[in-house]
Parts: C-alpha cells; structure tokens; sequence
C-alpha cells in the first residue's frame, strides 16, 4: 500500500449474462475503484467456473465477453491490472499451499456450497467444495487491502481473512488481512419477480433478472412488471422488499439516496414510480451494451488486454509465491 492508498482486488465469473446486480453490487465498484487503487487489480476467474459443470468450447467465449462487459462498464487498463485467472499459475498453486491452513470444517460451512450443490451433494465436484480457498488464494497473492464485492460474498471474505491470519500465525507475518468492501447502496440487488431472493442468473427467475445487455424495450418490460407490495406508498421497508429494492436500483441510477427517492415520488403512484426506474436503468446500462457492441467483436485485441494484464499480475503474485514458498519451507 504506497502513501496509504488501498491494493484493491475483485474476480467476476466469466458469463455473458451479466447482471443489474453483478453491475450494481461490484462493476461499478471496480471502476470506482481504478483511482484510489495502487493498483486495482480485476480479474476474470475461469477457474471457478469450472466448478459446476461447463462447455469447454464456451468457456473463451465467456471469458472475452465479460472482458468486453467490464472494459464497456468503464475499467481501464491504463488504470488497473485486467486479466484472466487461469493465466496466472500462482493461483492455483496458492490455492494448494493454503490448504495446509484451511479445515475441511471451514469449507462445510459455506452456504454457497451448500446452496449451489443442492441436494446432490455427493455428486458436487470437489472444485464447488474447494471453490473458497482458490478465491482465498486469488486475493492474497496479491496482498490487497480491500476486496470490493456484493453482499453474497461476505463469507467467502471472512474465511480468506481467516485463512490469512491463520497463514501468519503459523509461519510468519506474509499475507495481508483484506478488507470487506461492500458499496453503501445496492449491495443486494433482489430478483424482480420474486424480491425476497437476490437476482442471479444460476437461481433468479429470467423475467426477474435485468441482464447487462439487454436491450431498451427488455429493461422496460422486465422493471415494467416488477412485483411491487401492497399499498402504494413508494417507500423503503422491511415488509415491502419490491419497492425497497426498486429505490434501491434507482438510487444507483441517479446517484443519490433513498431518502431522496422516497421524497420525489411521495403521493405519486407505482406506475410513474417504475416508469422512472426502468428510465435509470436504461440510462445505466445503454451506453455499456452500445460500448460492448464496439468492443466485442475484436477478440485479437480483448486477448491482447488480458495477457498485457497477465503479465503485470504474474509480476506482484510471484514475489508472494516466493516469501510463501520459503516460509513453508520449500525449496
Ligand atoms: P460472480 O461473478 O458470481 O459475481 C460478481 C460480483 O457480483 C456480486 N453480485 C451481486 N451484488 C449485488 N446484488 C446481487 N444480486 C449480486 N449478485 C452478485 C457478487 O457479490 C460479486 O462481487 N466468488 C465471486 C468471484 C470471485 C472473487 C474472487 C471475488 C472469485 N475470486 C476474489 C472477489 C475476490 C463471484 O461470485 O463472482
């Protein structure tokens, strides 16, 4: 950390059916982050997906549209270390080496597991069980001080703090604590349809789910339908998840806070109400699917990108895997 600015670091799940949620609760995290981060470091993490089952041949695809989608969002590789988690062996190699401090305990704990292997536990590959320690591994090669994420990922955070301390109280003071970043608005974005579950491509519903590219008239239709609550008071509430979460999304959009929201639409209707909403989100995510159209189609230079970021990357992590290998006493 240079004169007190944070090393920041994030991993996005290569997919091309972004969200609001994945955009609100982290995106525009990241881009915030490129001016206080030295450096930001961002990183496409193709390693963990496959932990559930995935098409080898789809996965580059997947990987060179997310890069397109962050790059469209804002992110700039002048600004920030860009890359591709596979790209950059030490992770996984930390991944292996964290283990020696990580409990099988630990890991059961995980309600992302838990949610995402469902009732087939048994036959959840062992990359879903292990899926932690390799995030564990992503952010403290790097040492970074704060990890910018969406409020699922708390947990995951709190166990590679944990892993973190636990590394150097065993064999020396190497690996930073990171911090927990999580943004002040937006850091669960709900399913539209069903506003008590967060929006999420893998358990949302798809009418529910805004998606990064989707066009105008899909935004429009998606928030047009959005369950509201009964009443019509447009206010934030435990026991009104709909319209809490639609301030919530508009508040992002407009830059300011609920408190604003709530005033400006005080006495008006849930029609006038949505109709703004859908506004903001449209304002929001235009210009990035406008920008992505542009970007997307050149997969020389989105490649290009990626490895330029490699290297830099390759460069920090090396010089951990170097004091971590020593300190457990290899060779
Ligand atoms: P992924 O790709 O599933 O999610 C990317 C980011 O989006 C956030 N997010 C949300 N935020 C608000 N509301 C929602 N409904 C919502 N859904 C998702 C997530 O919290 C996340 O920040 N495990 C990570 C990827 C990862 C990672 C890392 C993150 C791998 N290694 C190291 C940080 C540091 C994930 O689930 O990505």
């Amino acid at each position: 950390m240079a004169d007190g600015r944070p090393i920041i670091f994030s991993g996005i799940q290569p997919t091309g059916r972004k969200h609001l949620g994945n955009f609100i609760g982290a995106i525009r995290q990241y881009v915030e982050g490129q001016d206080r981060g030295d450096p930001a470091i961002f990183c496409v993490v193709d390693l963990h997906s496959i932990s559930v089952p995935y098409e080898p041949a789809d996965l580059r695809e997947r990987v060179l549209d997310t890069a397109a989608i962050l790059l469209a969002a804002g992110l700039d590789p002048e600004r920030c270390i860009f890359f591709r988690q596979s790209d950059v062996r030490e992770h996984t190699e930390l991944t292996w080496l964290l283990s020696a401090v990580t409990s099988h305990g630990d890991l059961d704990r995980m309600t992302q597991f838990k949610e995402k292997s469902g009732r087939a536990r048994e036959l959840a590959s062992a990359a879903l069980f292990y899926y932690p320690v390799l995030m564990a591994a992503d952010v403290l090669a790097y040492r970074a001080t704060e990890v910018p994420v969406g409020d699922d990922q708390r947990q995951h955070v709190e166990l590679m703090r944990e892993i973190a301390r636990r590394f150097n109280a065993r064999f020396g003071e190497v690996l930073v604590v990171p911090e927990l970043v999580l943004p002040e608005v937006g850091a669960r974005i709900m399913d539209l349809q069903e506003p008590e579950r967060k929006m999420s491509t893998t358990g949302g519903t798809e009418a529910g789910t805004v998606l990064v590219l989707d066009d105008e008239k899909t935004i429009r239709k998606k928030v047009g339908s959005a369950v509201t609550d009964s009443g019509r008071e447009v206010r934030a509430a435990p026991d009104k998840p709909g319209v809490t979460n639609l301030i919530d999304i508009l508040a992002v959009a407009r830059g300011t806070g609920r408190a604003e929201i709530e005033r400006e639409f005080d006495g008006l209707g849930y029609g006038d109400f949505k109709r703004a909403v859908a506004d903001g989100v449209v304002e929001l995510l235009a210009p990035v699917r406008e920008r992505y159209e542009e970007l997307r189609p050149d997969e020389a230079g989105l490649e290009a990108t990626l490895a330029a970021g490699a290297e830099k990357a390759r460069a920090i992590a090396a010089a951990t895997l170097v004091d971590v290998r020593e300190r457990m006493g290899f060779g």
